[in-house]
């Protein structure tokens, strides 16, 4: 077992827990909403030295990454890779909500449900402490109390269990949990790199769906569910692994509309293409049609592709389907070409593809 420092700094809490090799664990917990800066380097001195400890024997450190106060996350991360710089030893980064689900009994499927103000809720769920069921999301507190799966333990206390933090940092893989604060609603934070842009934008994607529904992005665990539905909808539907493909990547963004089990019931994948996407597929499974979940799928698209580059919307509908035909002219889209023998059928025959369009924003 690796000698492990942990700190939390998110809430208005400065917690420390060290754990020795042997798995014996030691704290300091300071109840203080402001002041962690000023603290923490004397609370990580005393509690070394009363465990006759020394910098040069940790292995490695373990923090928390937010979403929490912005000031705190910023004095524990920094002291944190600093020590790690200057030992030269790993920095766990774990996010603030799976270091919360903690705290809850092993096994047990446990949901995260933090106030964030504003009327809006950190939320996420966990299939037991620490193994995530889906990313966290920053939604309004009425979706998320909704949504919260049963039977599931609720926790709405954003502090740590710092002992457990201790104990599961030092086991984490350095690769998987880098020390990049996750701030989910990022005022001011600075985005560094795509991957984080992309985790960031993931975090706060959730729009109303009718029925009880909900739009979120997709994820490639959907594969599975997208090709059934997918099938259900087109002659030529495509397989599992094609999904897990195209959910893998950022260029082709998919939407889904699920209930709060996460229970599919209809999807919208695109393609982006500089200033263009092109809508792909989309297709609701047969017991939900006619209830509007086209429609919210492609309002969630048009609502994030605004922030995005794109400027016009695609797509090819059979110019049979008259279904598919009468949702894109109610949304907005015009006839701009068509495309003779492009859909093959089941009786051998190929029907015409219209080309539509419609400008975004
Ligand atoms: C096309 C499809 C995605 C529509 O999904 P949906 O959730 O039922 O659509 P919505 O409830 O949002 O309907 C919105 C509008 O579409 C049109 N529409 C939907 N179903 C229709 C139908 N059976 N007949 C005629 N128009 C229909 C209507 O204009 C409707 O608005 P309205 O209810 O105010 O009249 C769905 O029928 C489907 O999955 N079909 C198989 C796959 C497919 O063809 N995809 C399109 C490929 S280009």
């Amino acid at each position: 077992m690796n000698i492990a420092l942990a700190i939390d700094t998110a809430a208005p809490r400065l917690q420390l827990a060290l754990l020795h090799a042997d798995g014996r664990t030691d704290q300091s917990v300071d109840d203080i909403t402001t002041g962690h800066a000023e603290l923490i380097f004397a609370r990580i001195a005393a509690l070394l030295a009363r465990n006759d400890l020394v910098y040069a024997d940790l292995d490695r450190i373990v923090v928390t990454t937010g979403p929490g106060s912005f000031t705190g996350l910023r004095i524990g991360l920094s002291a944190a890779r600093g020590i790690a710089l200057a030992r030269q030893i790993p920095v766990i980064g774990v996010p603030s909500l799976l270091a919360i689900s903690l705290a809850a009994p092993k096994n047990s499927p446990v949901s995260v449900l933090l106030d964030a103000r504003r009327g809006e809720a950190y939320v996420q769920n966990f299939d037991a402490p620490g193994h995530p069921a889906d990313a966290a999301r920053l939604c309004p507190m009425e979706i998320a109390r909704a949504n919260l799966p049963n039977g599931a333990i609720i926790i709405e206390s954003p502090f740590v269990d710092i002992v457990r933090l201790a104990q599961f940092g030092a086991k984490a893989d350095p690769a998987a949990f880098a020390p990049v604060a996750s701030y989910v609603r990022h005022a001011d934070a600075k985005p560094q790199n795509a991957a984080r842009i992309a985790r960031v934008r993931l975090m706060m994607k959730l729009w109303m769906a009718p029925a009880g529904l909900h739009i979120e992005p997709g994820q490639t665990r959907d594969a599975a569910d997208l090709a059934k539905l997918h099938k259900q909808g087109f002659y030529r539907g495509w397989s599992s692994d094609e999904f897990a493909g195209f959910l893998a990547e950022a260029t082709t963004p998919t939407y889904v509309a699920c209930d709060a089990k996460r229970r599919i019931a209809g999807f919208a994948m695109f393609r982006l293409s500089g200033d263009e996407a092109e809508l792909l597929t989309i297709a609701v499974d047969p017991k939900w049609r006619g209830k509007k979940v086209a429609t919210a799928l492609l309002h969630a698209a048009f609502t994030d592709l605004m922030m995005s580059p794109v400027k016009t919307m695609f797509l090819e509908v059979d110019e049979l389907n008259e279904p598919a035909l009468a949702l894109y002219r109610r949304e907005g889209f015009e006839k701009v070409g068509s495309r003779k023998g492009y859909y093959p059928k089941a009786d051998g025959s190929a029907a015409t593809a219209l080309v539509m369009s419609r400008n975004l924003g």
